[in-house]
């Protein structure tokens, strides 16, 4: 059996409740500490999500497709481009807002993570600010030599920052690549964003999976595989990463 998993956005149902909000989780039981789901939200429709005492669980919200807005009591933040979003636990509600010119409804990953000893410490004593918003065109750049040369790296949530949690992206047209490398301690999505088509594969114990995913496609893979991927001539490779570290980063915070 495949120990990399996918959920195929083709294959997802939305069913839309009463508020034009379709909620479906996926994934499901791959990674005991990181519940994923789908949320799709009609044009013009808000979604309230659920907020977390710090103590509780972190969350993440990836907008892979749509525009719109997030609207917390201060603040307003303009979707208009694929984005990250981090709230401050329970200190303030917050909607999700899809455009009502949009034509069709957005997309977006949601993540709800446990609280390890190694979060705590880190949410409590050092961490980047909050509420966290980014678009994916505000990234910093990084680089990784086993790459090819043109590829785009981002970083939209950095390591060690947010506790066990860290997300960036790779963009860039095929021919291209990312060679093989490996995590020893990450468990790691794949969330791949529209217009994107590439070859994914990463391999354990002798025994490897090589799958094609196109875009709304989201994969995960275990910490510990090789893995690496690569996009032909006229393909665009573009897709973001999310990792959760098991075990939180080596080192003292405070
Ligand atoms: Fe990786």
């Amino acid at each position: 059996m495949a120990f990399v998993k996918v959920s195929r956005e083709k294959d997802i149902v939305y069913q839309y409740d009463e508020s034009g909000v379709a909620r479906v989780p996926i994934l499901v039981g791959e990674c005991k500490d990181c519940a994923l789901e789908r949320v799709a939200i009609l044009p013009g429709c808000d979604w309230s999500p659920e907020i977390y005492k710090l103590e509780e669980h972190n969350q993440v919200f990836l907008i892979m497709d749509g525009e719109g807005y997030i609207r917390t009591p201060r603040r307003v933040f303009n979707i208009d481009e694929q984005a990250v979003f981090v709230p401050e636990f329970d200190k303030e509600h917050f909607i999700i807002h899809c455009s009502p010119k949009s034509e069709k409804p957005m997309k977006i990953m949601h993540a709800v993570s446990e609280i390890h000893p190694f979060d705590l410490d880190c949410l409590t004593n050092a961490r980047m600010a909050l509420p966290r918003f980014r678009r994916i065109s505000e990234a910093w750049l990084y680089k990784e030599f086993n790459t090819a040369e043109n590829v785009q790296q981002l970083t939209l949530l950095e390591h060690r920052n947010l506790g066990r949690l860290s997300m960036g992206g790779t963009i860039d047209k095929g021919p291209t690549k990312v060679g093989t490398h490996i995590h020893n301690e990450l468990e790691q999505w794949y969330i791949v964003l529209p217009g994107s088509k590439f070859t994914y594969y990463a391999e354990r114990d002798g025994e490897r999976d090589e799958i094609r995913v196109t875009e709304g496609d989201i994969t995960f893979t275990p910490h510990g595989s090789h893995h690496g991927s690569w996009c032909e001539e006229g393909e665009n490779y573009k897709y973001i990463w999310f990792e959760l570290c098991t075990d939180g980063y080596p080192g003292n915070i405070s």
